[in-house]
């Protein structure tokens, strides 16, 4: 007797899409950061545009490239790996579709309407109450075909990298809503519906949380899916990556406060804040050691694989920032380097070092295969990215520190009498040299991804689109390549 195999395919059209926006998106998000980054050595290239001014294009930069490009490459690599693990098309295609669409206007309309001035002043909260909800669309057509698609897995266990993305999708949609509770005055005007400190509270629960639930659950759902296919490696170890879960998802609510130390935040809600920062290390350092120990066996394969090198140097960015952070919260180190260039420094080694690197291994793991062809059109070019993307961020992220320790201690010198020892001019120009360094490094990372859409580009027309069937019944293992 014949048994009859029905097949389905994957809707990876949507992943094709979302992995193309990314890369666009990250090549005109970093080309802003270079922009503002020029504007801060050579004032005057803004020629008094207000267009074109520092406070117009920044929340523009962090828009891009935190939503456009982090944003994009979360749901490309949500929606291919929710679909493998789960052995069964997206849910809806309609409702990823329409998570697409409305993302794209989302970033579009922040495009149009940062330079023009329109804000709500909330860091990273920037885009006016008409985008939030568009946002809030997006993110509602996006949560259904996710947990759709996992509700009708054809494999009874869920595998961790979902557990991520999961996570990253209910605390996104909460931390929007409370973040975006504004009382409209006109289409392109609103007000905070919190009072005083505990708008400042709520904009750091939310700045926080944005930092933990999105720019670091969602790209470690990216960790645990990606690097163990890149590396043909099971997860190191899987007990662990559960503690790990829970772990991180149950101290990271807890520790905004410490973008508020010395503020008119409750004390004791600062040292709340400082000392579950501190206890973050634990989680997050267990997780960086279960991505990079998943080499285990395979250590090899860095010397000849760009890709694999970028997700394992990711995760050392990974390790790096979330030891400076716990370090940053302690609030006599924060004394220092709280609005000094340390701060901007911290940053970025998380976003160009862990969230930038982890992001373009994985899109280069699935450009080849969502095109039908083996590997990526010049696999040099891969490896010569890896090396400006690198060189890129080294420049940057010492430069920043040098200067933020710098300006921190030059802001607290005293002479003898008690007098400041130097004015605040003093300081900026001291930082000049540094602001430079930034600049040239942000300019490499920024051609690095140029050259990945070329190779994008050239991979992309020299394959077509291909479909991949999947067997019903037949459960796979989530680490088989598809
Ligand atoms: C254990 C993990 C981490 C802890 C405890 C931590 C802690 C901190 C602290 C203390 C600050 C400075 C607050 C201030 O003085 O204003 C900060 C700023 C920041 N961190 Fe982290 N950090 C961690 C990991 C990360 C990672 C992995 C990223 C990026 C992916 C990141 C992104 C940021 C951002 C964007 C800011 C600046 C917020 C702003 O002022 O706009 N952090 N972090
Ligand atoms: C070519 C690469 C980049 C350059 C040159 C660049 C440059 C800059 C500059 C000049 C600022 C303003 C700093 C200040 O106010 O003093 C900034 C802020 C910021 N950038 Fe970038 N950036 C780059 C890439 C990225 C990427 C890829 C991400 C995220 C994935 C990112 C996230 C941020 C964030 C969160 C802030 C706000 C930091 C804070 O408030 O402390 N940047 N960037």
């Amino acid at each position: 007797m014949v048994t009859q195999v029905s097949t389905q395919t994957f809707n990876d059209k949507i992943v094709r899409q979302f992995t193309i926006m990314a890369i666009v998106w990250g090549v005109i998000g970093t080309a802003v950061g270079v922009l503002i980054a020029s504007l801060l050595v050579w004032p005057e290239i803004g020629s008094g545009i207000p267009e074109l001014s520092f406070g117009r294009l920044r929340p523009l930069h962090t828009n891009l490239v935190i939503f456009g490009f982090g944003g994009c490459a979360l749901f490309a690599t949500s929606y291919y790996a929710v679909q493998r693990t789960s052995q069964t098309r997206l849910y809806s295609d309609r409702s990823a579709s329409v998570s697409f669409w409305l993302w794209q206007a989302v970033l579009v309309g922040a495009v149009i309407s940062l330079p023009l001035g329109y804000t709500q002043g909330k860091e990273y909260g920037e885009l006016e109450w008409p985008i939030d909800l568009m946002i809030l669309g997006s993110w509602i057509a996006y949560a259904i075909s996710f947990f759709g698609t996992i509700s009708h897995r054809k494999i009874k266990h869920i595998y961790v990298a979902n557990w991520f993305y999961g996570a990253f999708i209910i605390a996104f949609a909460l931390l929007h809503i409370v973040e975006s509770a504004m009382i409209p005055a006109g289409w392109f005007k609103s007000y905070s519906a919190y009072p005083g400190v505990q708008d400042a509270m709520v904009q750091w629960w939310y700045g926080h949380n944005a930092i933990g639930f999105y720019l670091t659950a969602g790209f470690l759902g990216m960790m645990y899916y990606y690097v163990p296919k890149q590396a043909e490696r099971p997860v190191y170890s899987y007990s662990l990556s559960i503690v790990h879960f829970w772990a991180l998802i149950f101290t990271y609510m807890w520790a905004g406060p410490h973008h508020l130390h010395y503020t008119a935040l409750p004390d004791w809600t600062q040292s709340i804040g400082m000392v579950l920062s501190l206890i973050l290390f634990a989680p997050s350092w267990g997780g960086m050691i279960n991505g990079i120990m998943t080499l285990s066996g395979a250590w090899h394969k860095l010397r000849t694989d760009p890709i694999l090198r970028f997700l394992i140097v990711a995760l050392s960015f990974y390790g790096m920032s979330t030891f400076e952070g716990p370090m940053m919260a302690i609030k006599t180190v924060n004394a220092l380097s709280h609005y000094t260039d340390w701060t901007v420094g911290h940053v970025h080694s998380g976003a160009l070092g862990w969230v930038g690197f982890i992001s373009i291994g994985s899109l280069y793991f699935l450009v080849p295969r969502l095109f039908g062809q083996k590997q990526m059109y010049s696999v040099k070019a891969i490896e010569v990215h890896f090396w400006m993307a690198t060189v890129g961020v080294v420049l940057y992220i010492s430069a920043l520190w040098i200067s933020g320790v710098m300006e921190g201690l030059m802001w607290r010198a005293m002479n003898a009498d008690g007098t400041l020892a130097y004015t605040f001019v003093e300081s900026v120009k001291a930082k000049f040299p540094y602001y430079f360094t930034r600049t040239l490094g942000g300019f490499l990372y920024m051609s690095g991804l140029i050259l990945m859409l070329w190779n994008t580009y050239k991979t992309a027309t020299n394959g077509k689109p291909v479909t991949i069937e999947i067997p019903i019944p037949g459960a796979l293992a989530h680490n088989r390549t598809l």
